[in-house]
């Protein structure tokens, strides 16, 4: 058995791929199948003067996704992708699919959600799928170099760890537990046993809001370390970010370009320095005239651009009517993408003005929401370190700014192009004696923290850590519209199959 993916090395070879019938056309005496198994997709085709009886008769049931074998001639073809056919021989099914749901049509949203166990085999998951393996093994592989140990966190859990409303409890035996928000807390005991550590695992948080940037369920990596502060911190999260971009950009251009990535600001991101700004500097922005004027001409833009796609839609719709097979194929494609963009374009042209006041109207003190955080990263082209955040809207172990008592030594990293914050994390407090007042002042019970004290009374070091989402990292790098295409099975409010 070959792979796909090996075939650019078995030109004039017979080999058996053996997969599943992704795309299938027929004409007189010769059925055109892209065959896909996982690796790759393969143009295969089955001239009826080429094979028995029987496997002609066997190549004329099939449908898409039926599961075959093929065996054949491989032959170069620059026409095709992969650059190779294959000329088939012999035909081996081994299930006719039923009915398949999902076809080359349009399918709504939800549809496809419902689908999701299916939807993975179409190309553009897999794409996605692909690069998000690389991102954890990139990720893995950074931290690995840099000397860090991966440690496990446990999943039931006392202690929230990112505020008491998103949690989500179950019972223990006896006792209440929650699901993990987080594996910070027992990063940072790990950190002083090991100096350098990382945590790479699902958290939980009962997210009642649906928007594109909530999971219920995610991945967080989230390193921690002894001896480091804020600026070391920061330092560390751009490694990071760089070294997966640059892993991803050397290994997945293929899956990028499937999804259509235009890739500027991810060699940006590799090879330039983040901007960095402080919080006050990032409110300064939003309430800036330069911002209000960005706007203006965002919203121009996006109005010119209606104008476009609407009337290449209408000269579409003109031609289809009179163009030939392949053509039609072509329009229908071309037409599902302008729906797409004008979708989006729409909800821009409704957000827009809602956007401009929030901002000119934005409070020092508040937190940045989703909108905010997209305003301040629509035009750039790689990610912005904000740093030193108002305590008050922050968790309970960050340590204060010895500068400025009402600011926290936090950092985020928002990603460009108005994806936001990937990334949070901080210094921590050090101090028994004010971490304590912290539990108490944040209404958490002090008993669950005794052990997390502990790590205050026992050789306490100043430390930090942050904690990167995974499927924000994946969303991004692909240029999804949504969280829900960055996980193979999303979890979110409301959404719990497949
Ligand atoms: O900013 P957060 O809440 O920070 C922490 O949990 C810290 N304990 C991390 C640390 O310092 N060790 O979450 C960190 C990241 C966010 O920047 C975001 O990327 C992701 O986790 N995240 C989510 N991703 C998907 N769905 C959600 N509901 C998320 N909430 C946070
Ligand atoms: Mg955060």
């Amino acid at each position: 058995m070959t792979s796909i993916d090996q075939l650019s090395s078995c030109i004039n070879q017979t080999v058996t791929l053996k997969g599943w019938v992704y795309r299938l056309r027929q004409s007189k005496g010769l059925v055109f199948i892209e065959l896909r198994d996982g690796s790759g997709i393969c143009q295969s085709v089955i001239a009826e003067s080429d094979v028995s009886t029987q496997d002609w008769s066997e190549a004329q049931s099939l449908k898409q996704e039926s599961s075959v074998e093929l065996t054949g001639l491989c032959v170069a073809d620059e026409r095709s992708e992969g650059g190779v056919e294959l000329q088939v021989k012999e035909v081996n099914v081994l299930q006719v699919a039923e009915g398949y749901p999902i076809t080359p049509k349009e399918h709504g949203t939800e549809f496809l959600m419902d689908h999701r166990h299916l939807w993975l085999r179409s190309k553009r998951q897999w794409a996605i799928m692909r690069i998000r393996h690389s991102i954890i093994y990139a990720i893995h592989s950074y931290f690995h170099k840099e000397g860090f140990i991966h440690m496990d966190a446990p999943i039931f859990t006392g202690n929230p760890a990112e505020g008491t409303t998103t949690l989500f409890e179950t019972e223990y035996f006896d006792e209440k537990a929650y699901l993990t928000q987080s594996g910070q807390l027992y990063g940072e005991a790990m950190a002083m046993a090991h100096g350098k550590i990382y945590t790479f695992g699902p958290t939980f948080r009962a997210e009642k809001s649906k928007t594109r940037r909530h999971l219920t369920e995610f991945w967080m990596i989230e390193p921690e370390m002894a001896f480091y502060d804020l600026e070391l911190t920061m330092s560390l999260a751009e490694g990071l970010i760089q070294s997966v971009i640059s892993d991803v950009l050397e290994t997945r251009k293929e899956e990028l370009s499937i999804l259509g990535r235009s890739l500027d600001t991810l060699q940006a991101t590799a090879t330039q320095p983040f901007h960095r700004m402080s919080y006050s500097e990032a409110v300064d922005s939003l309430k800036s005239s330069a911002m209000s004027e960005q706007l203006d001409s965002m919203m121009d833009a996006r109005h010119d651009e209606k104008a476009q796609l609407r009337s290449e839609d209408d000269q579409l719709k003109q031609e289809v009517g009179s163009a030939k097979k392949w053509r039609k194929v072509q329009i229908e494609q071309r037409r599902k993408e302008i729906l797409e963009r004008l979708a989006q374009v729409d909800e821009d042209i409704r957000n827009i003005p809602v956007w401009k006041d929030s901002a000119a109207n934005f409070q020092w003190g508040n937190d940045f929401g989703g909108s905010d955080e997209t305003l301040l990263t629509m035009n750039q082209d790689r990610p912005t370190i904000v740093h030193r955040y108002p305590a008050a809207v922050k968790a309970f172990y960050m340590k204060r700014d010895p500068q400025d008592d009402t600011l926290a030594l936090a950092l985020d990293v928002l990603a460009p192009e108005g994806y936001g914050e990937i990334v949070g994390g901080s210094q921590r407090e050090e101090s028994y004696d004010v971490l304590i007042e912290r539990i108490h002042s944040h209404d958490l019970d002090e008993k669950s923290f005794q052990w997390y004290l502990d790590l205050r009374r026992f050789g306490s070091v100043p430390h930090s850590g942050f904690g990167l989402g995974l499927e924000r990292t994946v969303s991004w790098i692909c240029g999804l519209s949504h969280l829900r295409e960055a996980i193979p099975f999303p979890r979110l409010m409301g959404r719990l199959t497949p």
